[in-house]
């Protein structure tokens, strides 16, 4: 039996709901056919939207969602994205497979698809090949409500009222596609542009993201917090130049980029090597956030780990370019482990995007002409939805390593608790054994448990949703939990993603 010692009165911080955003770029069929297939498609849409697709992410309460990159945020230029479609001017996506971008989904059809969602709005601003008063100009349309150039061309196209633009970002990887910089470089251009990105609604602010660290790159982290990080504190009501810095990290199960490894063709060595590869975000977590510490203990800025996810070699058959990839219960894994790690920190990390939402990494839904398809992934985030808005509980479990090779080893659990604004409490679990399952005894020290309800994500470690066989991975329920008292006890099967509602 391996104990889980849980603690609801002590209480660790807030869940912020973003920590389960996700991440629409114009790259391959995410934006294109997945999301967006235009007002006169056969595909049952509302102005343009996959009805399927919304319905799905609404019901999956999708919380927030970036746009429009990446990569590809670096070089979109917004003005080419709004008015007439039929003469919006047309683009070369050079990050992603050479292909024409038509432009014919912009700023009024991303505020869309969020309200059709009915999600937090985040936009990516381009800083590697766009300017100050580009970006500037940007953000008045989006969000001044009066008489202005911006706000006339907004009005002029259909939009009356102002959007809501929850985060702003100020470019994306400026260490790589957005403009190969050093971090002193950036980190001058950040307090430049960012300047020009206005609050013209101090009740309805933009929290302003600088671009954060690729993995394990601590240097970029301390010059950006020692050149950008000011706390003006109530004075401005915000918090100098930034609310927030991002980190990218992608699990690549063999570490190697030109051979990254099948999405749904692997062995137990690559399936522990991809669940070590994932769980190594935690100490790139912890160790960021000790250096934001030293900056700002009061922990005023969020880390924001705008990309993540899975990254295999694209589907047989599939363009290159588009970086489209199956998803197994493998993925299910991977998710299970970065919310629940997420969660453990969030006291620090208040957004986390998964890559991409529809038909590119490690996708919640993959299309085909008019079908739609749900991955384990996105069981995933449907079950861990529990989680949103609560406030996270202190909680261990003891664990053992297994695998197979030694550098690959991995705990064979993880977990984190939450408890909602009724008082019920939120388990989730992974079994990150193969194999094996394992019996776990739950204390609730100084409570007594009125009712336990479970479901479960499980299969084989490769099974996966097709086309033909949608409903193979799917959340199920889980009868196996037993309370007595301040206990719960259970078995938790192999290759499982575990959610248990306690009434206390
Ligand atoms: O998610 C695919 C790409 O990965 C994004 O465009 C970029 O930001 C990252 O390198």
């Amino acid at each position: 039996m391996y104990k889980l010692v849980i603690n609801a009165n002590k209480e660790k911080g807030h869940i912020n709901p973003e920590i389960q955003g996700h991440f629409s770029e114009h790259l391959g069929r995410c934006i294109y056919e997945g999301i967006y297939v235009g007002e006169n498609s056969d595909i049952p849409n509302t102005n343009g939207m996959r009805n399927d697709v919304v319905a799905a992410l609404r019901e999956m309460k999708l919380p927030l969602l970036r746009w429009p990159g990446g990569c590809f945020a670096d070089e979109y230029h917004w003005k080419d994205g709004i008015g007439p479609k039929e003469s919006r001017k047309k683009m070369i996506n050079t990050n992603w497979g050479g292909v024409t971008e038509d432009n014919s989904f912009g700023t009024h059809e991303f505020m869309e698809l969020c309200d059709q969602i009915g999600c937090k709005t985040y936009v990516n601003g381009n800083l590697g090949s766009g300017t100050v008063q580009e970006m500037s100009e940007w953000v008045e349309y989006m969000t001044f409500d009066g008489v202005s150039p911006m706000a006339d061309l907004r009005k002029a196209n259909g939009r009356e009222k102002p959007w809501k633009v929850d985060y702003f970002a100020v470019g994306n990887e400026s260490w790589g596609c957005g403009g190969n910089m050093q971090p002193e470089y950036y980190a001058n251009l950040y307090k430049h542009y960012q300047s020009f990105v206005k609050n013209y609604d101090a009740d309805r602010k933009v929290l302003k993201l600088a671009v954060g660290p690729n993995e394990n790159d601590y240097e970029w982290t301390e010059t950006l917090l020692k050149e950008c990080f000011k706390s003006w504190g109530s004075r401005n009501n915000n918090h100098g130049f930034m609310d927030g810095l991002t980190l990218h990290y992608y699990t690549v199960p063999t570490g190697v980029w030109d051979a990254k490894g099948s999405a749904t063709e692997f062995d137990d060595k690559l399936w522990y090597k991809t669940l070590a590869k994932t769980l190594v975000i935690d100490e790139y977590i912890a160790k960021h956030s000790a250096i934001m510490d030293r900056y700002d203990p009061d922990k005023q800025i969020g880390l924001m780990v705008d990309e993540w996810g899975t990254w295999y070699d694209v589907e047989p058959g599939t363009n290159p370019g588009f970086l489209y990839q199956q998803s197994t219960i493998r993925d299910a894994l991977v998710a299970g482990i970065n919310l629940n790690i997420f969660n453990k920190h969030c006291d620090r990390v208040k957004m986390a995007n998964v890559a991409q939402v529809v038909n590119v990494l490690q996708s919640v839904v993959l299309t085909e002409g008019d079908q739609m398809i749900k991955t384990p992934t996105y069981h995933v985030f449907k079950m861990y939805s529990a989680h949103q808005d609560n406030t996270l509980v202190e909680s261990s479990i003891e664990t053992t390593k297994i695998g197979i090779e030694e550098d690959f080893k991995v705990p064979n659990l993880t977990e984190s608790v939450s408890k909602d604004a009724d008082g019920k409490l939120h388990i989730t679990i992974t079994n990150l054994s193969c194999e094996e399952a394992y019996g776990i005894e739950t204390n609730l020290v100084g409570s007594v448990v009125k009712s336990v309800k479970g479901s479960i994500i499980t299969g084989k470690m490769d099974d996966k949703n097709t086309f033909d066989d949608p409903d193979c991975v799917k959340i199920v329920d889980f009868n196996g939990a037993k309370a007595d008292g301040d206990k719960i006890v259970f078995d938790i099967p192999a290759c499982s993603v575990l959610h248990l509602e306690v009434e206390i």
